[in-house]
């Protein structure tokens, strides 16, 4: 069966994890989109570095406009990151009628309303799977698998980094800095740690998870954003003392005034689950009036377990794009024109 072929933007960690596990699992990742998926272009600064991981069987070039304007790519992977570039891509391959696939949680928690409205308009897919929480499938839980439910609230550890720092501080009394510098040398951080440290990453992912919650467009602009740099070893070791974990957590809860959203550090009791999440792991948490509480668990960073919600898109938009265009289940979170106020 005809391929579906895939251009890739940026071939850092998550690039080469995708690589790798397409070309393992490739029986299964056919036979569940319905046909092959195949990268058949990379862009990349770093030409060498492309080289090496891809093994010079697609096209490669460091011009990602020759990509996402390619008349043979049905899907874009952007796994450039952040505002710049990365936005102009994105719109631009929506533009020339791709599907989208990005890890790209700072993008689409400030410029996701634009981009979600363009890909509307134009009929193609924008997937996000791979933005929040890693490997955990936490979108298509809220879109999908708890769509009867009215979500009340979502509760939930979603940055690595932070929970490692957290949990290192615990366990060995080291300082904030010092466990930091070993988060940034393990590659769970951020290019810029700030982000993570300051809370913006976790704002980013509860932003997107509340759109789809919710049904609101993103409005990272109104989350409320506290991170863990003012927390000391001693603050974490009395909490405990009380009985007591501190997690960072994004939290996105349905009050009457609108959806309320934030992240900060909390108290979380220790016979809780989720206070007992550990390392650079993810833990999300959704209440749903239906189903009650349900609880995700799983790698929340990491090349394998993000390029597992990468693959994850490319099969389902794979296996929307086949589909007749009639009958394809809409991809987006929420109508445009259907806005509800989001109030902190
Ligand atoms: N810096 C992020 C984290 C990477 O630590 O969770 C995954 O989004």
């Amino acid at each position: 069966m005809k391929p579906i072929n895939v251009g890739l933007l940026g071939i850092g960690t998550v690039g080469g994890g995708t690589f790798t596990v397409l070309k393992r699992n490739e029986e299964e990742i056919t036979r569940r989109a319905g046909r092959p998926i195949r990268i058949t272009a990379v862009a990349d600064k770093n030409l060498e570095l492309a080289r090496s991981v891809t093994g010079g069987d697609v096209r490669l070039t460091d011009d990602a406009f020759s990509v996402v304007t390619d008349p043979e790519i049905d899907i874009v992977v952007e796994l450039i990151g952040g505002y710049g570039i990365a936005k102009e891509l994105v719109l631009k391959a929506i533009e020339n009628g791709k599907h989208v696939v990005t890890a790209n949680k700072a993008l689409l928690a400030v410029h996701g309303n634009e981009i979600f409205a363009a890909a509307q308009k134009k009929g193609v897919m924008v997937a996000f799977e791979a933005a929040v929480a890693g490997g955990i499938p936490i979108i298509k839980a809220l879109r999908e698998g708890l769509s009867a439910n009215r979500i009340q609230w979502i509760a939930g550890i979603i940055n690595g980094t932070t929970n490692f720092i957290l949990s290192e501080m615990r366990d060995k009394g080291l300082p904030f800095a010092e466990v930091l510098k070993e988060a940034q040398r393990l590659g769970y951080a951020e290019a810029d740690p700030t982000f993570d440290i300051e809370g913006v990453d976790a704002a980013h992912k509860a932003t997107l998870m509340a759109s789809i919650a919710f049904g609101v467009p993103v409005q990272f602009d109104k989350a409320y954003v506290e991170g863990i740099t003012k927390l000391e070893a001693a603050d974490i070791k009395y909490a405990e003392q009380l009985g007591y974990r501190i997690k960072l957590l994004g939290i996105a809860r349905r009050r009457p005034q609108g959806i309320e959203l934030r992240v900060h550090p909390t108290l979380i009791p220790e016979k809780r689950l989720i206070a007992n999440v550990e390392g650079a792991m993810n833990a999300v948490l959704v209440q749903g009036d239906a189903v009650g509480a349900t609880l995700y668990y799983g790698k929340g960073a990491g090349a394998e377990p993000t390029a597992s919600a990468v693959i994850a898109d490319l099969v389902d938009v794979t296996r929307l794009h086949t589909a007749d265009p009639e009958h394809r289940v809409p991809h987006l979170a929420f109508q445009p024109d259907q806005i509800a106020e989001v109030r902190v």
